[in-house]
């Protein structure tokens, strides 16, 4: 029997076993259908270039090359990074191409038996679930009304040829709808976005020649998240200031985000290609659809527009989570519902999900990448899930506290998170976090990184298990630091605002207050738990 078998070699995958193999798990199988590696990105749109920059997308102790810390990869630059980094960990000898999955089946004794299509199985006794959340195609409920047009997916899109000369509705506004409708609306007849609430938080990938999310880092985000809505207003202000009608467009759009955070109480649209689209491209934003008729030929939106003579319709509404090969019990999977996003009450530590937590801002692949050693340290049996009440209660505060940030977007993305919460937790519990003040007082440039830097995973390998300091500490030099810009100066702001309120409850209780003050200065960590 193997110690754990892998379910996907996307990054999520590719990560896992690279953990595993680096905690000294040497039986285990990472099993991809694919006949190579990459995952969502060997096989989605022609031109995506991602929305995290290198720094923020690169695996921690796998450095990303000199001089490329504010690119962003094109899915075939990516796919290559990772193929490296697969081989360079011997991941590669691990995993089995053309290998898909179609049950897994709990055993009585112990572990699981994993059948494959070509009807060969597996015993284990662990799943890694790798295969990504952004598989099964969403759609609302008039798509089956949609009898005289052709419609899509975003998984399916892959360029605008088809759309040439068309009318064309594009729904949904998220990267994929933001990406899609700037390519349609460039070759289309006309293109019409439709938007059922908002398109998230749009943010530039670049500010000047900076990446822009390396803002998102702690010194930041670390803000109570009801300062979001302030720190909104503020960056409003400054896009309106620069009398841009791109940059016009994004606060039109931003103002149609309702979240009483602001920008952290939704996702990020990481990229301009919406805006870009109705100033340079004449696309034209729509209400909801509530109506199809002819066919889908004719459709009305909510504010009362007709969309008349429409060709197609792409929708970019998101994805689902299904995984048909499971237990019926956890098939229609719920991460939210999971403890950490990782673990099901009733399988526990036996099958653990890689890549089921996507956050609002930051990046998704320095999560996978400390779920992975999560779990590794669960396999190895260093760490152990807590019993069950416990991690009942753990899942259901975990659950109010995202509802509470994120409103209707945590119930219709289960997968979201806030990067440094969720980072600082699963760090919590590998033993991994960085002890920010001693940085301060011993380390003051590294601790600069740290906190006014990219929040990416390098800074977790300076301490506890799995770590390579010296590594880490050459890496973390190399990354950049923020630019002193608007968003940055925010946050400054709210920082003010915020120690200014800390005094004055501490002057109430000042042994609290020394305490509290020495923790936000020196580890920026939420002041929301503290004051
Ligand atoms: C278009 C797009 C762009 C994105 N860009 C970014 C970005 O810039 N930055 C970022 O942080 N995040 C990004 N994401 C989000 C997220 O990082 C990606 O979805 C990422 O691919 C998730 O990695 P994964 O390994 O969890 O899943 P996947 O990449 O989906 O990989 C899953 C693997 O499992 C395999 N598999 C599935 N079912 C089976 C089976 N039954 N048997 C065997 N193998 C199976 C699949 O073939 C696949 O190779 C993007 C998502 C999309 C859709
Ligand atoms: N270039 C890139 O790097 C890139 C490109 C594409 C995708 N991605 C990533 O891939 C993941 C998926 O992105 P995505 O854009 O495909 O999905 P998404 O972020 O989940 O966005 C889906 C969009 O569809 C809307 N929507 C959902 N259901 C709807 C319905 N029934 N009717 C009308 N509108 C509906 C949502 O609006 P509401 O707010 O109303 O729910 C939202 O605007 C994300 O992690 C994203 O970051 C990255």
């Amino acid at each position: 029997m193997l110690d754990c078998i892998v379910i996907g070699a996307g990054p999520g995958g590719l990560v896992t076993t690279k953990e595993l193999l680096e905690q000294g798990i040497s039986q285990v199988m990472c099993l991809e259908q694919a006949e190579n590696v990459g995952g969502v990105f060997a096989n989605t749109y022609d031109n995506l270039v991602l929305t995290s920059s290198c720094t923020y997308s690169m695996f921690s102790d796998f450095w990303i090359g000199d001089g490329n810390q504010q690119v962003f990869w094109t899915k075939n630059e990516v796919v290559e990074y990772w193929k490296s980094y697969a081989q360079h960990f011997g991941v590669l000898d691990k995993i089995r191409f053309n290998s898909k999955v179609i049950a897994v089946t709990p055993q009585e004794n112990e572990g699981w038996k994993i059948q494959l299509a070509s009807g060969e199985t597996f015993c284990s006794k662990r799943v890694a679930l790798a295969v990504g959340n952004n598989s099964i195609p969403s759609y609302p409920q008039w798509k089956d009304s949609l009898t005289e047009v052709e419609f899509s997916h975003s998984k399916q899109y892959r360029n605008a040829d088809n759309f040439v000369g068309k009318n064309v509705l594009v729904v949904g506004g998220g990267e994929s709808g933001s990406d899609v409708a700037l390519e349609i609306s460039r070759v289309a007849k006309n293109c019409w976005v439709s938007l059922r609430n908002s398109t998230g938080w749009i943010t530039p990938r670049k500010r000047g020649s900076y990446a822009a999310d390396i803002a998102t880092h702690r010194g930041l985000y670390g803000l109570p998240k009801e300062y979001g809505h302030t720190f909104s207003q503020l960056i409003s202000q400054v896009e309106l200031s620069k009398k841009d009608p791109v940059h016009e467009t994004i606060v039109q759009l931003n103002d149609k985000v309702k979240s009483k955070n602001g920008i952290w109480g939704t996702y990020g649209t990481k990229t301009l290609s919406l805006p870009k689209a109705i100033v340079h491209h004449g696309c034209k934003v729509v209400g909801e659809i509530l109506r199809v008729e002819n066919g889908g030929k004719t459709l009305i939106a909510a504010e009362g527009e007709t969309l008349a003579n429409v060709d197609a319709v792409v929708f970019c509404t998101g994805y689902k989570n299904y995984v048909s090969f499971l237990p019926y019990e956890i098939n229609e999977i719920d991460p939210s519902s999971c403890y950490n996003h990782m673990f099901h009450s009733k399988y526990r530590d036996k099958i653990g999900l890689i890549g089921w937590a996507r956050p609002g801002f930051g990046s998704q692949f320095p999560i996978m990448e400390m779920q992975a050693r999560f779990f590794a340290l669960i396999c190895t049996g260093e760490r152990t899930l807590p019993a069950y009440e416990e991690m009942e209660q753990i899942k259901s505060m975990d659950r109010a506290k995202y509802l509470q940030q994120f409103e209707h977007n945590a119930t219709r993305i289960r997968s979201l998170v806030d990067y440094h919460i969720y980072m600082d937790d699963l760090a919590n519990l590998i033993g991994c976090k960085p002890p920010l003040w001693k940085y301060f007082f011993l380390y003051p440039r590294l601790w600069l990184r740290m906190v006014y830097g990219a929040t990416q995973g390098t800074q977790f390998r300076l301490r506890g298990p799995g770590k390579k300091e010296a590594l880490a500490q050459e890496l973390i030099a190399k990354l950049p630091v923020s630019s002193f810009n608007h968003v940055v100066k925010a946050g400054l702001k709210g920082r003010v605002i915020y120690g200014f309120k800390s005094v004055i409850k501490g002057l109430i209780n000042p042994v609290n207050f020394a305490k509290k003050l020495a923790r936000n200065l020196l580890s920026a960590d939420s002041l929301s738990n503290s004051i």
